[in-house]
């Protein structure tokens, strides 16, 4: 019991002891928004006063939960978007999860789970982005602590980021616009930067690997204080440009829920590699079973969407119902139910999902699209915008759409 009681007390003291040491003046500038010389840079970010938290979405492998993006780094850029690296080869500590066990315990579980690195090594990126990024900022210097004990600086460097990205749901962000996972919709830059800059208020950096999908997002903030106990205001990011096409920009469901800690190295990385490489590949054309998605593709991307459970168009936000696919005993096509009942294209030539449909339609699919025999050409009066449920159509009307599959 009291070894119990001074390890925790060990721990409290190292944290409070941290907050205390870097209290700041309130009338400091915003960094990089200074108008005369600032010498405290214990309370100032300087020359890295643009701070960036960076976000990755990973798929192939696909790393954390399948609902979030993870996080990336903390990092000080300068004002021009230049930055310094590796300011402090003394510091490039090799014992990260330890020290934020003893330190740091909440933050370190946080990071099991949204810090990710996709090869199965936290700790290393741990390490890589401590040693490159934050000992170059200014106000996480040791000199900046009274009495400054070994790697104080390193839980208030975690916990910050980590506070600073419970601040960022990028994907909860991007599913309210209608920006979901899928592997077959495509987005457009503007429609993703709209959704970010929503919430955010200033432009975000979006980057997309050579295969234009979508990979990571830079958020840019300048601070008033310290990165340990100062306020971060988004401001446009200075620097370099997103990297991602203007049009057709993929974003690809990660595989599986990704919760589960990766301990095994090298092997389960690779074979997870292969099999998502599969698995983004498009489900073979012929007859769909068990449960997925339904997401409408038009010729605009910023006006697809998805199907809700009574089978209608909605592209304001929320998430996707999910659907089931039971193969008909013709062995070529399927029915889809929702969780409001069968689904059924109707007298008026209208998809409805509901209790009152008694007969399932049989559908097909083409590899790319769902069918209705013979056809993937699906309609509807109008874009449905706002709150809007759009009914979707077999029989001609304004616009034309077709509906793709994107199985659980
Ligand atoms: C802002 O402060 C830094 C650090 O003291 C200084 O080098 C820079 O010249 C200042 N900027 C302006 C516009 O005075
Ligand atoms: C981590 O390593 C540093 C030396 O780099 C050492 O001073 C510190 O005590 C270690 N911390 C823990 C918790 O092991
Ligand atoms: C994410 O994982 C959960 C839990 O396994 C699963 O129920 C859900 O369908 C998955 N969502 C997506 C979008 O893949």
């Amino acid at each position: 019991m009291a070894l119990r009681h001074l390890i925790f007390g060990a721990a409290w003291a190292a944290g409070s002891a941290v907050a205390a040491s870097v209290s700041c003046p309130t009338n400091l500038p915003l960094s990089c928004q200074n108008t005369t010389a600032v010498s405290n840079t214990c309370c100032f970010n300087y020359p890295g006063g643009q701070l960036l938290l960076t976000q990755f979405w990973d798929t192939n492998p696909s790393t954390g939960p399948n609902n979030s993006w993870t996080v990336h780094g903390l990092w000080p850029d300068n004002c021009d978007g230049t930055f310094s690296q590796y300011c402090d080869t003394s510091r490039e500590y090799t014992n990260i999860t330890a020290i934020l066990a003893k330190a740091a315990p909440s933050t370190l579980a946080f990071m099991q789970t949204y810090w990710k690195d996709y090869q199965g090594n936290d700790e290393s990126f741990w390490e890589h982005e401590f040693g490159k990024h934050a000992t170059c900022i200014s106000t996480l210097d040791p000199e900046c602590y009274t009495n400054y004990q070994p790697t104080q600086e390193v839980p208030d460097f975690f916990t910050r980021a980590v506070s600073l990205f419970q601040t960022l749901p990028s994907y909860d962000w991007l599913a309210a616009a209608g920006i979901v996972p899928s592997k077959t919709a495509t987005y457009t830059l503007a429609a993703i930067q709209a959704a970010l800059t929503a919430h955010h208020g200033h432009n975000v950096i979006i980057n997309c690997n050579s295969n234009g999908e979508l990979d990571e997002l830079w958020y840019q903030y300048n601070v008033r204080g310290s990165v340990q106990t100062g306020t971060f205001t988004p401001v446009d990011p200075v620097g370099s440009a997103s990297t991602c096409p203007k049009t057709g920009i993929k974003y690809l469901p990660k595989s599986g829920t990704g919760t589960t800690t990766t301990t095994s190295k090298t092997a389960s990385a690779t074979s997870t590699s292969t099999k998502s490489t599969g698995a983004a590949s498009t489900t073979p054309a012929g007859v769909l079973s068990g449960k997925g998605y339904l997401y409408v593709d038009t010729s605009s991307t910023t006006s697809d969407g998805f199907l809700i459970s009574s089978g209608a168009w909605y592209r304001a936000g929320g998430t996707p119902a999910t659907y089931t696919a039971t193969p008909n005993s013709d062995g070529t096509t399927f029915s889809l139910s929702s969780s409001k009942g069968k689904c059924a294209i109707l007298s008026d030539s209208s998809l409805s999902c509901g209790a009152s449909v008694s007969t399932a339609s049989s559908f097909a699919y083409d590899g790319t699209h769902l069918t209705f025999q013979g056809s993937a050409k699906f309609y509807a009066s109008a874009v449905p915008t706002g709150q809007t449920q759009g009914t979707i159509f077999t029989s001609t009307q304004a616009v034309s759409l077709a509906i793709a599959w994107n199985s659980q």
